[in-house]
């Protein structure tokens, strides 16, 4: 386990998920399932699908949700980091794409990707954090965005009916009052559980046996280490795969479904903008006071997993 700490503030927060809804019964349609299967199985009721729009489009648009919801000069962004596994082009990156739709042109500022699959956005802020702990960046926008539905096999009723599109963003500045606790890691996958090549492919029942456990020991990892009780923490942000593996790590913590924020039944599992959206939507409707800790942890290919106690 890489278990460290750290310090910024969120400065705001933002997402967006494209207006096409692909419903369960839009699915029945498609492939050989039914509504019922796919609520009582996993959770999720509809999905939204792109038309027309690229990652790099989701991620502006979810990161312009950010700056305008602070009114944030956008041009004291100096780092951008985008997770994703979907990106439309192989270069640049969708970070530079997303510096250049924001219009973001002065010197000094550094862009690029990572692909940590769905823990992509909580490796994007541990990597932002380092840097800019190091004393060379002083504002960074980590986005996590996916266009999953272009990977997606819809004769595949195994994973068709899993995931959806859309992004989540997050502005972040050093603080050194607002602890951070990571706890990420990566174990090795010599039989490719969960990859993707032209689609997504997976064993379905291995990789929730995965992420069902390593919920678990992510989360104990941070309170551990940070001597923190859970009694504390206001909320836990689980990357949104299966209600049952939320559930699951719920009875394995110890904590009720109610500190778990859920979201699946409307977009699916849409990789690393997951978590971002899910924590942008639980701040519209509730209000953190300072020093409220919130957890997010995630889990993908890789294997990666992680975890982040963020402090507001
Ligand atoms: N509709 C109807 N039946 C389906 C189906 C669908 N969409 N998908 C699979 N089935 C069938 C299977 O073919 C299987 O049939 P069989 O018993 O005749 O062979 C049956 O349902 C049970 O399949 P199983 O894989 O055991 O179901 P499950 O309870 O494990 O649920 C998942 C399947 C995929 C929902 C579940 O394993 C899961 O969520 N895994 C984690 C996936 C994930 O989160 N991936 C991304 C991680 S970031």
């Amino acid at each position: 386990m890489a278990l460290d700490k750290g310090c910024f503030k969120i400065v705001s927060t933002g997402h967006f998920t494209p207006e096409g809804v692909l419903s369960n019964h839009d699915l029945e349609k498609i492939v050989d399932t039914t509504d019922e299967w796919i609520t009582s199985r996993t959770g999720i009721k509809e999905r939204r699908i792109v038309n027309g729009k690229n990652t790099s489009d989701l991620a502006t648009i979810a990161a312009m949700n950010a700056i305008e919801k602070a009114n944030y000069d956008k041009d004291k962004i100096d780092l951008i980091i985008v997770a994703t596994f979907t990106a439309e082009l192989r270069s640049p990156s969708m970070a530079c794409r997303v510096q250049a739709k924001l219009g973001l042109d002065k010197p000094g500022i550094l862009a690029f990707d990572i692909n940590a699959a769905c823990t992509g956005f909580i490796y994007g802020l541990n990597i932002a954090e380092k840097m800019m702990y190091s004393g060379s960046y002083k504002s960074a926008l980590v986005i996590g965005a996916e266009v999953i539905s272009k990977f997606t096999d819809y004769k595949d009723r195994n994973t068709c009916v899993l995931f959806g599109d859309g992004a989540g963003a997050m502005i972040i500045e050093k603080d050194e009052s607002k602890e951070v606790i990571f706890n990420v890691q990566t174990k090795s996958d010599n039989d490719l559980i969960l990859y993707v090549d032209d689609y997504v492919n997976m064993n379905g029942p291995k990789v929730y046996q995965f992420a069902s456990r390593v919920i678990k020991s992510s989360v104990n990892g941070v309170l551990e280490y940070g001597n923190i009780d859970r009694s504390q923490i206001k909320k836990i942000i689980p990357h949104q795969a299966n209600i049952r593996i939320i559930q699951s790590a719920s009875k394995a913590l110890k904590m009720p479904m109610e500190s778990f924020y859920v979201n699946i039944h409307k977009y699916g599992n849409t990789s690393a903008a997951s978590i971002p959206i899910a924590l942008d939507e639980m701040l519209e409707e509730e209000t953190m006071e300072a020093g409220d800790k919130v957890i997010l942890v995630g889990f993908g290919a890789g294997l990666t997993s992680g975890a982040c106690l963020l402090t507001f």
